[in-house]
């Protein structure tokens, strides 16, 4: 048995970097026993609140992001918070290497119905300032508190991922996640179709034409509406994800985040093995102009990525 103490000394012998993902770990352990019991506190409700995004903010994205910045103050080796609940980037007083972005609570709209949400990190040298490439991360994971509380983790090398146990202690449930180059699944809001570009519409006709299309293989849809639980079957089992620039989101940018959904996920995706691009540009590669910036996003299994990006390069 592995645990996450003994995973951390082998993957880093940085100790402060090391206490960044323990700070997170310890933080997302007090959220699932908060969230375990959240319908009987009555908190899955709305706050009555809008964040800097203009979305609703649910009483436990509160809660969330107040937990996970009560556990980065206390860490002297945090010098910023980036929040998706925060409009502004949080100084600490310390002048600690790193800086961390997070989504504390994702797929939050999933909370009123007992379905998987998560919460997404990412770890980045202070020195490199506020808005640096994904490219740049030196940690990255998520928590999905589902049936199980799993957490997929990257420092330096292999993707890992821990469970939870009854005791508070993170398990390591696999050393090294690989997703398949090949899939026959796929994730996209579908509702959204009258909205998409001609390259998301391709490929996804293509994928529902089954084995008779041009794909040649038959393709179950799934999309759990919680990107953590999307991304965690994808890094078990492949597929692909598709948020991608539509005519609804053209002057957003996209859907998801940049700091905080697209690069942590991203970058822990291709440490799998797979593939991650925005359509036209490999999204670790993305220029950030903004903390809160959104961005297309489309990732997973490396021949389907591969399949989207052809169709864009075809228009
Ligand atoms: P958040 O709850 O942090 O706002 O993020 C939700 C995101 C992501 O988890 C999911 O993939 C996507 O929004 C769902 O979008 P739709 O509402 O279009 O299904
Ligand atoms: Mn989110
Ligand atoms: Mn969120």
């Amino acid at each position: 048995m592995t645990t996450l103490a003994q995973w951390l000394v082998a993957e880093t012998e940085d100790a402060a970097l090391r206490s960044v993902v323990v700070s997170m770990a310890d933080a997302s352990a007090e959220l699932a026993a908060v969230l375990r019991v959240a319908p009987i506190a009555g908190q899955t409700g709305l706050a009555g609140h809008t964040n800097v995004q203009g979305e609703a903010q649910k009483a436990l994205d509160v809660i969330s992001n107040d937990v996970v910045l009560k556990h980065l103050r206390e860490n002297p080796a945090v010098s910023v918070l980036i929040s998706e609940e925060l409009d502004d980037a949080v100084h600490f007083e310390n002048q600690g290497a790193f800086i961390v972005a997070t989504d504390p609570l994702d797929g939050s709209s999933n909370l009123d119905v007992n379905v998987t949400v998560g919460t997404i990190f990412s770890v980045l040298p202070s020195a490199g300032g506020l808005l640096q490439k994904g490219r740049a991360q030196v940690a990255a994971g998520f928590v999905a508190y589902g049936p199980a509380t799993s957490m997929v983790l990257r420092i330096a090398g292999d993707v890992s991922v821990f469970t939870l146990d009854g005791g508070g202690e993170w398990v390591q449930v696999v050393a090294a996640a690989t997703v398949p180059e090949a899939s026959g699944e796929f994730a996209i809001n579908t509702a959204r179709e009258r909205f998409w570009d001609a390259a998301t519409l391709g490929y996804v006709k293509e994928n529902i034409a089954g084995e008779a299309g041009p794909a040649g293989k038959r393709y179950n849809m799934r999309w759990v509406g919680s990107m953590v639980a999307d991304i965690l079957r994808i890094l078990m089992r492949g597929g692909i994800f598709l948020y991608p620039l539509d005519s609804e989101t053209t002057s957003k940018g996209g859907r998801l985040r940049l700091l905080y959904e697209a690069n942590p996920m991203a970058w822990l995706v291709e440490g799998a093995g797979g593939r991650s691009t925005t359509g036209r540009q490999d999204i670790l590669d993305v220029e950030p102009t903004g903390i809160h910036q959104r961005v297309p996003v489309i990732l997973g299994s490396a021949e389907e990525v591969r399949r989207v990006e052809d169709w864009y390069a075809r228009g």
